[in-house]
């Protein structure tokens, strides 16, 4: 059966993306470590912001999520792992396109970089995003529990084969007809290959791959 695609658009030029891409150029000329900013620090902190901002989705993938977002997130969106805020920013201007009004949650264990999100949505006036701090294995059933009616969910944190798998497990036993889960990194280690090679043995549903990215639907 031919999988159902998630339309790509050209490149968006509307404000919201230019504002987004403007943070994350202003976030890459910045000095300072996360380390140095307000909030609990995470274990990954210890490090420049520009090279926080590396670790967050360029923007081909975050088009991707956009995409993504408007098709499917009308229900509203899950993120595991905020970062800086740069996906969840695409996810949130992609799921106000989507014609419901989406809540959007996302997690990090980080406070800092949590609090570097608050600030890049509040210059792109995304100002509604919720933010759940502590690490996933605390959080993650209440940041779905957040988001009762989700129909779009990103995980891109703890790249584990056992976080994975349980944040698999997690999704499947939450995910109604229609909902789409998006896991990064598949490619990025063992671990992840061995994870996703598992989650494509047992999902009973659609699934493709896309530059690191594989999707799931429901
Ligand atoms: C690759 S980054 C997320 C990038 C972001 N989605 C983007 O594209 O803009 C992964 C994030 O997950 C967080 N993280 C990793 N393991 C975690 C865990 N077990 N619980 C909570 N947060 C975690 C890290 O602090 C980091 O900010």
């Amino acid at each position: 059966m031919e999988k159902p695609a998630i339309h790509q658009q050209p490149p968006q030029v509307d404000t919201i993306i230019s504002q987004i891409e403007a943070g994350r150029s202003r976030l890459l000329n910045s000095e300072g470590l996360v380390s140095d900013m307000p909030g609990t620090a995470g274990p990954f902190d210890d490090q420049s912001i520009k090279k926080a901002v590396g670790g967050s989705k360029n923007k081909g993938n975050c088009q991707y999520l956009y995409d993504a977002a408007k098709q499917y997130g009308s229900g509203g969106v899950v993120e595991l792992g905020t970062n800086v805020g740069i996906s969840s920013a695409y996810l949130t201007a992609g799921a106000l396109q989507s014609g419901g009004s989406p809540k959007v949650v996302t997690g990090d264990v980080s406070g800092k970089r949590i609090g570097i999100a608050k600030d890049l949505h509040r210059q792109c006036g995304l100002t509604h995003v919720e933010y759940v701090e502590g690490y996933f294995e605390q959080t993650a059933e209440h940041i779905f529990n957040r988001v009762p009616g989700w129909t779009l969910a990103f995980i891109d944190g703890d790249h584990t084969y056992d976080g994975t798998l349980k944040y698999y497990d997690l999704v499947r036993k939450r995910a109604r007809p229609g909902c789409v889960v998006i896991f990064d990194d598949i490619e990025w280690s063992d671990q992840m290959r061995q994870a996703w090679a598992e989650i494509k043995k047992i999902h009973k549903g659609q699934i493709s791959a896309k530059d690191g990215m594989g999707t799931v639907w429901f």
